[in-house]
């Protein structure tokens, strides 16, 4: 009830702002309490990375029995069945740790009962877990199901809805600081209102596919996620000590318990690959991004976590929007004689692509960005394109791989792109803001 009347009196236009407003005095949570919950939360990230490493090897025989598991396509011995959608593990005790850690951020209010309780954290911190895990659950049908791309696209918004909701409720802000060059303009900060709120659910919908598409060699999924929640829990330990700690200090009780959950699955994914983590767990830390960067108040920064997602995004969109033909695998190919991964290509018809797209490619070509070979066939009616994704990108560039290797040099270059975002966030973006 108090929650309707508080929508229709927002709805309405009538101040709740003070009540309510998160930033209140009473919702600081004193710096002593945050490290010593802190700790708690590692400690308890610890025994979680140990039951995921215990109950990978348990488990992995009844998911192969119920028909979840996957070829290893980058191997000589195809025939191996690898279990998929271990993510479900890592998800389901990373849901447990948090459950089970759930009153240790609020316990000085049930120590100290005059301070009044934060309800409205409470709830943002609930429904975070709520979003999480119906992302876990959308993922986990998707490797049931096989599900079509528009749902894809369409789950992830939905799974964002709780949380957006409460943000709505609890007055988060909507407003974005202007660079410097355009306050003479627009001004110091310029509230953009529901376009913050498309922003945020598109950035779920990102976060998810971004993970996904950015995958197909052992130990990427994971590695990937591993790197870029380590730079996200190393900005919240940096932006602790500032007036925003309680955003971050919550952001952190959260991507602890994941990367070590993580890693713990990691241990299985790397090469070569024990287990496949399934797109259980690809939306599953797609999603655990989104929400800690909404919860965290830093959903613009979090991209800069992202640099070779976006990058791989970008590369992929000809072939993800149909341009050019997409098949359904376009990770790298194997050469069982070399044992080496080499760049995966897309045969097609010339003229079943558009003119401006294939001039494009052309010019792609030149510059490196692409191998087109046309003239192709009998008939020189065909060509070829390596499958427009990072991998095969860094293939090119570096020859065949080992896919170890591989995994190794991506992760890398993860590590340097996290290193480039600190670069921007901090020393860059003063001159700017
Ligand atoms: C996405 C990619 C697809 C890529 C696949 C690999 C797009 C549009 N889709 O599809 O190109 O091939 O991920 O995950 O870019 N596999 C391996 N080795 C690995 C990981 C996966 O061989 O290290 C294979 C296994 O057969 C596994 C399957 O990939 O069963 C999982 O693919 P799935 O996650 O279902 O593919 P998508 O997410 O649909
Ligand atoms: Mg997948």
């Amino acid at each position: 009830m108090e929650l309707v009347s508080i929508v229709t009196e927002k709805l309405l236009g009538i101040g709740v702002y003070d009540y309510y407003d998160v930033s209140c005095d009473h919702l600081l949570v004193p710096i002593k309490d945050m490290l010593l919950s802190l700790c708690i939360n590692v400690v308890m990230s610890v025994v979680g990375f140990s039951a995921v490493i215990r109950t990978i090897p348990l488990v992995s025989s009844m998911f192969i029995d119920a028909g979840l598991f996957g070829r290893d396509l980058c191997k000589k011995e195809r025939d191996k069945k690898v279990p998929e959608s271990m993510g479900m593990v890592s998800g389901s005790v990373f849901l447990i740790t948090m459950f089970l850690f759930l009153g240790v951020p609020f316990g000085h209010h049930f120590i100290n009962r005059s301070s009044p309780f934060p309800h409205a954290v409470f709830a943002e911190y609930l429904t975070s877990l709520l979003s999480i895990c119906c992302m876990l659950f959308l993922g986990f049908a998707d490797d049931v199901l096989n599900l079509k791309w528009r749902y894809k696209l369409v789950l992830p918004t939905l799974a964002s809805l709780p949380l957006l909701m409460v943000y709505y409720i609890n007055m988060g802000s909507t407003t974005v600081v202007v660079p410097k060059p355009l306050r003479a303009w627009i001004g110091l900060t310029l509230n953009i209102g529901p376009l913050y709120y498309i922003y945020m659910s598109m950035l779920a919908v990102f976060c998810t596919n971004a993970i996904n598409i950015y995958a197909g060699i052992n130990g990427l999924e994971s590695g990937q996620a591993i790197v870029i929640s380590a730079s996200v829990a190393t900005f919240n330990l940096v932006e602790l000590g500032c007036y925003q700690s309680k955003f971050h200090y919550f952001s952190l009780c959260l991507i602890i318990p994941f990367l070590a959950t993580s890693l713990g699955l990691y241990f299985y994914n790397r090469y070569p690959a024990k287990a496949f983590v399934g797109d259980t767990y690809t939306y599953f830390a797609g999603m655990t991004f989104a929400v800690v960067a909404i919860i965290g108040h830093f959903s613009k920064t979090v991209l800069l976590f992202f640099l070779p997602q976006i990058f791989n995004f970008l590369y992929s969109t000809p072939q993800l929007f149909h341009f050019v033909p997409c098949p359904r695998h376009r990770l790298p190919r194997y050469n069982p004689d070399s044992d080496k991964l080499e760049p995966s290509l897309a045969e097609f018809k010339t003229n079943a692509v558009r003119k401006p797209v294939l001039s494009v490619l052309r010019i792609l070509s030149r510059f490196g960005f692409v191998r087109l070979k046309e003239g192709l066939g009998e008939d020189g009616d065909m060509c070829t394109i390596n499958n427009l994704t990072l991998i095969n990108l860094a293939l090119l560039k570096l020859g065949p791989q080992n896919e170890g290797t591989l995994t190794s040099i991506l992760l890398l270059l993860q590590v340097l792109s996290s290193c480039l975002a600190f670069f921007i966030r901090y020393p860059l973006a003063d001159l700017f803001f």
